[in-house]
Formats: C-alpha cells, structure tokens, sequence
C-alpha cells in the first residue's frame, strides 16, 4: 500500500482512534484480515469470519507488527475505529487510487469465467508492466477493496474481478476503483436466487459499462446477445469479442484435442496468430478472446497475445483442472463453482474426452438458484444424460432433481446412482472405474465435492 499516516487513514474513513498513542505513526506494510499474515508496519481489519471474529485476534496482530487494527470495538490494542469495516476498506482502497492519476484499471465481470479471463488478462498485461489482480476470486465487496490496496507506486495496471449477488454490487465497487476499461463476459443464472429474472442479472452486469468514463473501453461478448445489447448503454467506445463474424477481437477455425483444449486462430483488427490454450472447454476460447481484447487495447499485439495465451496454465484452483492418472484415468476436477451455464460448459469439455472412452459425470448442488433451483437441476440431469454419459453420480440434497430430469432422457443407456455425500460418491466410482475412463466432478463450493476430485486425482490405480 502506499504509505499513509493513522491521522490520514481516520480522516479517509471518518474513524476514531482507541488506545493508539502517537497518530503520526505511518502504515507502510499491508492491509491483512489474517493476523498470521501481520507484518511490521501492517494495518489489521478485524471481520467476522465464518468460524471466528477478527477482533479476537488483534493482539496477535500487533504481537506480529501491525501497527493498529481497523475494527467496530475496542479491544486494548491501538484502533482505529468504524461502524463498517468493509466500506472504510473501500473508502481507503478509493482514497490510494485517487493519489495514482496514472494507474490504468480493468474491471471484469459476467455471470461464469470471470477468474479465468481475470488470470489469463493479468498474465499478458503483467508483461506492458507491474500489475495487480486478485488472488483467486477476491470480488466482493471485501476482497476488491483489499487487492486495490495492494497497488503501490510503480504499480501500472490493476485488472480486477468484479461480482455482483445483487443489484448496486457492481455499481459500489466501480466507486471503489474507477476502472477506465470493462469486460462483460456472458449473462447466465448464476446468483439467480438473489437477482430474479435473466433480465435482472444483465442490469447488474451492466452497471460495468454504465460505469465507464467517455473516454474508456467497454469489452463486449458480440456472442451473448445481452452483453452485446449494453453497447447502447455506455459512454465509452465498445470493443467487441467473440466467435460472431461482428466482433473486433475473434476466434476462427477453432479445434478441440482429445482432452478438450482448445486452439484457434486470433483476429485482431491489427493482425491474427495461432494460440494453443493449455485450458480445457471451450467455453475457454471466449475468456481468452476476452483478455486478448483487453490486453489489444493495451497495446499489446496479435504475437504477442497468442504467445502468451498458449503458454499461460490455470492461476486458480479447481476450475476444470485435469489430471491423467498412471493407470490412464482422467479427472476433471471443475469443483470450484457451478452455475448452469458452466455445468453445460463443463459437460461439453467432457463430451470431447469421452471421445473413445468411458465418461461418469460426479454433479453436486449448484448453489443460490432460489425458487427456480429444483428446475436448473433437473436440467443439468438432462443435459448430463444427453452427454452420452457410462453413469451419472449426483449428489446430495440436489440429487432427486437431478436424477429425475436423467430420467426424461429416454435413450440415456448409463447408469443413474444417487448418493448422499462425496464419501458415498467415492465408494461408487471406485467399484466402477476402469483404466482410461474420465470423471468429471462438479458442483458449487459449498458442496466441498472438491475433496472427490482430489482424492480421484490422487488416487490409487483402478481395478
Ligand atoms: N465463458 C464461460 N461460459 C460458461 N461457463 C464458464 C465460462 N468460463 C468458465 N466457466 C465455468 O465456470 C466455472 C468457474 O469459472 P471461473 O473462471 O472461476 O468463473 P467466475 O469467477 O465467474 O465464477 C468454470 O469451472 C467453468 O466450469
Ligand atoms: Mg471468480
């Protein structure tokens, strides 16, 4: 962060001091809301976690060297005191921003792939000059204002993630960091259960464009008819990317290998190139046209881009992250996240390397789809029985809906088997699976079937 002095910080976020004796006293290390992860000169900002309130741990902060804690109460250490934690972050990440006339800062939002475009920008972008991004998904209103604060003075460009659960979201973390570029990825059902209708969740996304000065890029996807449709709603000149034949930035004579990664040739409006993406899916052919729309505008040009999308791997863990045991089983571990669109993005991937082989498809809950959830299930069943599927193993509360709409496909001819939990789902596949056959596991993360694929991964040879 750049270095600011408590006095400063409490006028930036209208706080008030506790227990902290010299004001002048300068924050000159990280913003952390880990106190293991407190260094000398840190600022520490205690949330309520999930198991535990930061507050609690706030003399270990200053054992550790932050210098004081940002917190809603008092606890014996030095403090500077806010009625939101959260939002005094954004205040402060704002302030940081406001001091750097020079930083030139990408947004990215959509309804699936934002982490992989998020990756894929910050890999070509890291090389024009020093770039920020978020480590994993940190897009919330918690996780963008403290990547925000990680920019310092040399720092050129910050390439952000942006995730709405409602409307205003996105909106409220444009204020945090005026991004002068935006990229729109894909509308879907994603959140569903907080927003409503598709039509809502495309108001939402477009809060990124509408953000966006007249002087600023709005990357579009020509291919989702409701992103292209936010041309009409921004200030800024449109950038589109995709497979249609309008778009600025895309992809022709796409293939897919064996393992459904894909390559394709890159047309960019000052020369095209070969890009061999070492991402698996298809769907990964939109994120990279994305990022190479933004880098594009950067400067950065069609060499330079293939070369670096065909050497850039997967940053984040469990997005379609494939491993070929030594016995030649093949795990697709897609554990990360799953919505509907990205549960029939997953299960295309998986229809190519099934090619010749034995697929089984592990599916768990897809989280937060509201009133509409047991629907979006009985269709991912659906679309998981079209896929020509040996068996589909769904698990959970979800598995019902599921295994319902499996059933509606009359011609499947795999098996349906229905477990309670991922231990369940595990004994199933390892009384099944033979050398060469593929799984795919996939689910929300708070389904935690992450530990299937991990286990899979690591597993011992089949029988
Ligand atoms: N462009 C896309 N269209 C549909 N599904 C996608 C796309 N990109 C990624 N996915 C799916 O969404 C999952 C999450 O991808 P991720 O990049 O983490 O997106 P996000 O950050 O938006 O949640 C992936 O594992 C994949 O199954
Ligand atoms: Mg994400």
């Amino acid at each position: 962060m750049i270095p600011l002095s408590i006095e400063q910080i409490a006028r930036i976020t209208g706080a008030n001091l506790d227990s902290m004796p010299d004001p002048a006293v300068v924050v000159a290390g990280p913003v952390v809301i880990d106190s293991r992860q407190a260094v000398p000169g840190a600022l520490f900002a205690a949330l309520p976690g999930e198991r535990a309130d930061g507050h609690g741990f706030a003399a270990a902060a200053a054992a550790a060297g932050a210098v004081v804690m940002l917190g809603i109460r008092p606890t014996g250490t030095p403090a500077l005191l806010v009625a939101d934690v959260p939002a005094a972050l954004g205040l402060l990440a704002r302030a940081v921003v406001d001091q750097l006339p020079g930083l030139v800062i990408a947004g990215i939002t959509g309804s699936a792939g934002k982490t992989t475009t998020k990756d894929l920008a910050a890999e070509l972008i890291g090389s024009l000059g020093p770039t920020i991004w978020p480590q994993n998904s940190f897009n919330n209103e918690i996780g963008h204002p403290l990547t925000v604060l990680r920019v310092g003075e040399h720092t050129r460009y910050l390439v952000a993630e942006l995730s709405a659960r409602g409307p205003g979201h996105i909106d409220a973390l444009c204020r945090i960091a005026p991004p002068r570029l935006g990229v729109v990825l894909c509308v879907g059902n994603a959140h569903a259960g907080e927003f409503g209708s598709l039509t809502q969740i495309a108001a939402a996304k477009a809060e990124l464009p509408q953000a966006l000065p007249a002087d600023g890029v709005a990357l579009l996807n020509a291919d989702d008819p409701l992103v292209a449709a936010m041309a009409a709603k921004t200030a800024a000149r449109v950038v589109k990317f995709g497979r249609s034949a309008d778009a600025d930035v895309r992809a022709t004579a796409v293939r897919l290998d064996g393992l459904s990664r894909p390559s394709f040739t890159l047309q960019m409006p000052d020369g095209s190139a070969v890009v061999e993406l070492r991402l698996h899916g298809e769907h990964n052919v939109t994120n990279a046209l994305a990022a190479a729309a933004l880098a594009g505008q950067l400067g950065m040009d069609a060499d330079a881009i293939a070369a670096g999308l065909s050497s850039a791997t997967a940053r984040s863990k469990w997005r379609m992250e494939v491993t070929e045991r030594p016995d030649g089983v093949v795990v697709v571990n897609d554990a990360y996240n799953a919505s509907p669109e990205a549960v029939t993005a997953a299960l295309a991937a998986l229809r190519v390397m099934a090619d010749g082989r034995r697929a089984y498809a592990v599916l768990g809950r897809m989280a937060e789809l509201g009133e509409r959830s047991r629907e979006f299930h009985e269709q991912a069943g659906s679309a998981a029985a079209r896929s020509g599927l040996a068996g589909l193993i769904a698990v959970g509360d979800e598995a019902a809906p599921m295994l319902t709409g499996a059933k509606a496909v009359t011609d499947f001819r795999g098996e349906l088997i229905g477990v309670p939990d991922g231990t369940a789902a595990l004994a199933a596949l390892r009384e099944r699976l033979r050398p060469g056959d593929v799984v795919l596991v996939k689910a929300s993360r708070a389904a935690g079937l992450q530990t299937v694929a991990l286990a899979l991964a690591a597993g011992e040879v089949s029988r």
